[in-house]
């Protein structure tokens, strides 16, 4: 038995992107957060560096957008990296005004560096810029009236129709099909606009920095329901996860090489990256450094060195990372901190044009899932939360004219593409995952071949089929939906 639910706004997550955007939807109506796990679990959670935006009297505009295309690799959209760079300041604005408490320095902000920025421009909170903005913005949205927030419920597929209720009319999304996983039911939540904000697909590779949640569900979701997706090639990893690196690595944020840190090979020689910025280089071209280093030596790790940063420093700006590494008897005061590069973020995903459409009706995706082509091929650091909330904004501002439109007939869409292969038998949904993400890490990681690639493709379609039966038979198990 499948459950009826109807709002007029309907939000797929819970982190930087849906949270804002429901901020701002609620001016026009009823909104729903459906979110999987508890509310704060979401990469926004973990962000530790900041966020990008043109603050100081001596930025500029044009040189954050140089900054952004230069990191993408000629691949960005530059129309969208205007928009993002120009909008920022405001939508910083914003979330001070919800209540997040940016780090200051004797009244003004207090700006960090990345790799890839010529300047410093990073508004942070300490190391835990992510915990701060989720905090306050989860309070925001449980004081709004026309704010409720599900926990443990998990979104399954978009419900879809058209507008005339014709089979040629254009596509319509008329809300999604949700896992309540505290009934044990599926509710068929009903929507006149649906945003998607369900982060990114770490969790697809044996080494991340996302968390649990990062699965890839939005893109998994919109692609079975027809939209568009766009740039999924385009993988970030990042050059100094935690070594060893676990399943979720822990950070060590890029705003440590922004105060001085350097890396080093394993005897103790500073790691050659051929880029004028060296260390603080963009990320794609220093996880490749680290990466090759490792190869051609055979060392586990490279080096993180801090002894350029005063020991108070580290003290006072990263609290956080101290505390971890000191947990794991790293004393990052004084002696190196071994990293590797580790999955990060998905510069690709849904579609959207610059107010965050999809290419169907009624269906928005902002964040990490979206792909509205500011970041090109490689994202600069601390661009992301900016991103979410810049066109989860301008998403928002949509919400007016999508709210008469009536959906008939909405439901999952049947079928999608069909899976050719042979599902090998009898594994748990455990080893299903296992295999995806070594495979992945192995032949779609940092460097990839195309040979390597098209053996890949055939065992992930083999995979595929598997998790596809598991889900069949499990409908109401939410680890198998997942
Ligand atoms: P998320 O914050 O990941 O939220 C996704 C939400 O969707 C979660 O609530 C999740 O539970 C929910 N969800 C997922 N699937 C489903 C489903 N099927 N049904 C219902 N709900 C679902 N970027 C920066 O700009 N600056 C930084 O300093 C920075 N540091 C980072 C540090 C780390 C360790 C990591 C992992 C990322 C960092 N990033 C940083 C990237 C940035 O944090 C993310 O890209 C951004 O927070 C994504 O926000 P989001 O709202 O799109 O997704
Ligand atoms: C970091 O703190 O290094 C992460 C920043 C980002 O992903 O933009």
């Amino acid at each position: 038995m499948t459950r009826e639910q109807s709002v007029d706004v309907l939000v797929l997550g819970s982190g930087i992107a849906g949270l804002s955007y429901a901020l701002k939807a609620a001016a026009y109506g009823s909104v729903a957060i459906v979110t999987k796990k508890e509310r704060a679990a979401s990469s926004t959670n973990y962000a530790q560096g900041g966020i990008a935006a043109v603050i100081a009297p001596d930025d500029d505009t044009a040189l954050h957008v140089r900054d952004t295309l230069v990191a993408g690799a000629g691949l960005c959209h530059t129309t969208a990296v205007l928009e993002l760079v120009q909008e920022g300041p405001a939508r910083v604005m914003d979330l001070i005004e919800w209540g997040v408490r940016f780090s200051r320095d004797a009244g003004d902000f207090s700006l960090g560096r990345e790799g890839g920025h010529s300047t410093r421009r990073i508004l942070h909170a300490g190391d835990f810029t992510g915990k701060e903005i989720e905090r306050a913005l989860l309070q925001a949205v449980a004081e709004h009236p026309r704010i409720e927030l599900y926990e443990d419920t998990v979104a399954i597929d978009l419900l879809v129709g058209t507008v005339g209720g014709d089979t040629n009319d254009a596509s319509r999304c008329g809300g999604a099909l949700v896992l309540d996983h505290h009934a044990g039911e599926l509710v068929a939540f009903r929507a006149s606009v649906t945003l998607i904000a369900t982060g990114g697909i770490g969790q697809a590779f044996r080494h991340t920095t996302n968390p649990d949640i990062a699965t890839g569900d939005g893109i998994a979701m919109a692609y079975r329901a027809g939209a568009s997706i766009a740039n999924l090639e385009f993988v970030q990893f990042h050059p100094t996860a935690l070594y060893p690196a676990e399943q979720r690595a822990f950070l060590i944020s890029e705003a440590v090489r922004g105060e001085g840190a350097v890396l080093r090979t394993l005897d103790g020689a500073l790691l050659p990256i051929d880029h004028p910025l060296g260390s603080l280089a963009p990320r794609d071209i220093v996880a490749r450094h680290i990466d090759r280093y490792m190869k051609d030596s055979g060392s586990p790790h490279a080096l993180l060195d801090l002894s350029p940063i005063p020991t108070a420093e580290i003290e006072s700006r990263f609290p956080g990372i101290l505390a971890e590494c000191l947990a794991r008897g790293i004393d990052i005061r004084k002696e190196p901190i071994p990293v590797v590069p580790a999955a990060h973020y998905a510069c690709g995903g849904v579609l959207t044009d610059a107010e965050g459409r999809t290419t169907i009706g009624g269906l928005y995706a902002a964040g990490e899932v979206a792909c509205t082509g500011v970041h090109g091929a490689n994202r600069l650091a601390s661009n992301s939360l900016l991103e979410a909330v810049v066109y989860s904004h301008r998403a928002s501002e949509q919400v007016p004219s999508e709210l008469g439109i009536r959906c008939h007939d909405a439901r999952v869409r049947p079928g999608g593409d069909s899976v050719a292969a042979v599902a090998p038998a009898g594994m748990t949904v455990t080893e299903v995952r296992a295999g995806i993400r070594d495979r992945m890490w192995e032949s779609a990681g940092i460097v990839r071949r195309s040979s390597e690639m098209r053996d890949a493709a055939i065992e992930l379609g083999e995979l595929r089929s598997m998790s596809e039966a598991i889900r069949a038979a499990n409908p109401l198990d939410p680890e198998a939906v997942e």
